[in-house]
């Protein structure tokens, strides 16, 4: 449920960890909900630090430390690039900081360990999110299959099929020892989906990767079978090659609930072959972000025209299908079709702030915590794993409890 507009409520004195995509992307929410307050920020970018200065009239940073030092942030959110989580998150866990992380959590589950023991031992509310299991679709979803109507959960296909290879990157974001790749980045939203509807500990993951570009020297697609205990399995196949593009299937709603133009086929790739080297096109990344000659105000993009997707999920039951599209649930009985109509969110992503919310203020646990995010980095991690060494791999941190 998005949160209604009260300011009575707590405000969560939020700094910024890195003015990035991720952080362009979650501005339109942290300025529409009245809990969260921008009120630092951190990066080594001249630009994005003057932006939000000017713009929030807020303290800025070039290093992370420093941010942590401030006693007016109570909340951290960390957007640096995975290759840094852990020893960001330590940082601000250590400096009594509550946690908002971006996914994944980590590149490692040692990193993740860390990042545990520092929270525990600060006794500091943790959240790791944005990923789209937090999508409202998803989540009722979830609540369907809990409600038992349609028998016990089997069977779960997703499927995804984006640019995601060709957008603009920075170097370490083609390189998987340093978190590149689609199995770190977008199997960690595939992993957390198939993990929440499945509502029981995985048991193993077998896996088959894709790169098949020598310029992008990096995973761009993948395909994985994961089993669970509860005797369902989920089957989930992702491209990063800018071919086809599944949004075709989710009535042409991009990735976050935007319309989309149906005849842009090869685009991304077109763009990019523009641009002449690595260096250039990071440098391209880097323009478009916040601060940059090319950012445009995310405050100012238009409200999306229905809920965030990660493309096409179909969830088998004993007695139903349940698909969860971007306008709500299509649910396929022995009776026939229906829609459970689900409208556009008032605030994007506002799910992330109730669960942080809560987490901080009324003292619940987190779906989303930093164990619920080392199971699902667990799993990524054993793809890449089974992938090369063509075996089925068992998964040993899956229990919660
Ligand atoms: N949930 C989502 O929808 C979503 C979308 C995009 C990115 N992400 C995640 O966000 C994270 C960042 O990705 P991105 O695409 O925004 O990358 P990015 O390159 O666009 O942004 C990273 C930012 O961190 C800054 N930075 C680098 N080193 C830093 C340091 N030592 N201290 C402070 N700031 C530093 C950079 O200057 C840059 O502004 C990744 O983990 C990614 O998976 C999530």
């Amino acid at each position: 449920m998005n949160a209604p507009r009260d300011t009575t409520r707590k405000q969560l004195k939020l700094g910024v960890a890195g003015l990035g995509r991720a952080f362009t992307i979650m501005l339109p929410t942290f300025v529409a909900d009245c809990r969260v307050e921008l009120v630092a920020a951190a990066d080594p970018n001249d630009a994005a630090r003057e932006r939000f200065a000017s713009e929030f009239g807020a303290e800025t940073y070039a290093s992370v430390a420093d941010l942590c030092r401030n006693p007016d942030v109570e909340v951290v959110y960390i957007a640096t690039p995975h290759e840094l989580h852990a020893e960001h998150a330590v940082l601000a866990a250590q400096s009594g900081k509550h946690l908002l992380i971006e996914k994944p959590l980590a590149i490692s589950i040692d990193e993740c360990r860390r990042i545990d023991d520092s929270v525990r031992k600060a006794g500091v509310a943790a959240v790791v999110g944005h990923s789209h299991s937090f999508d409202r679709p998803i989540r009722y979803t979830r609540e369907l299959i809990a409600s038992g109507r349609f028998g016990r959960i089997r069977m779960i296909t997703a499927m995804n099929y984006t640019d995601f290879l060709y957008r603009p990157r920075r170097p370490a974001e083609l390189d998987t020892r340093q978190g590149g790749g689609v199995v770190f980045s977008q199997a960690a939203h595939h992993v957390d989906i198939v993990r929440l509807l499945a509502d029981s500990p995985a048991k193993s993951v077998r896996a088959a990767l894709g790169a098949w570009d020598r310029d992008r020297p990096t995973e761009g697609a993948y395909s994985a079978l994961l089993q669970f205990e509860n005797g369902a399995y989920a089957s989930m196949s992702y491209s990063g090659y800018g071919h086809f593009d599944s949004d075709e299937l989710c009535g042409w709603v991009g990735e976050l609930g935007q319309r989309k133009e149906s005849n842009m086929h090869g685009s991304t790739r077109r763009a990019l072959a523009k641009l002449s080297d690595l260096s250039v096109e990071a440098d391209f990344k880097a323009a478009r972000n916040y601060g940059g000659a090319q950012y445009v105000d995310a405050k100012q993009t238009k409200p999306p025209v229905a809920n965030e997707h990660f493309g096409m999920v179909v969830v088998s039951c004993e007695h139903a299908d349940l698909r969860p599209l971007p306008s709500g649930i299509m649910v396929y009985t022995d009776d026939g079709a229906h829609l459970e109509s689900l409208g556009a969110p008032a605030v994007p992503r506002g799910a992330v702030i109730d669960e942080l919310y809560e987490a901080i203020v009324l003292g619940r646990a987190a779906v989303h915590d930093v164990r619920w995010a080392t199971a699902t980095l667990e799993v990524c991690v054993g793809m890449l794993r089974s992938g090369r060494e063509q075996r089925e791999i068992t998964l040993v941190h899956q229990q919660l409890d």
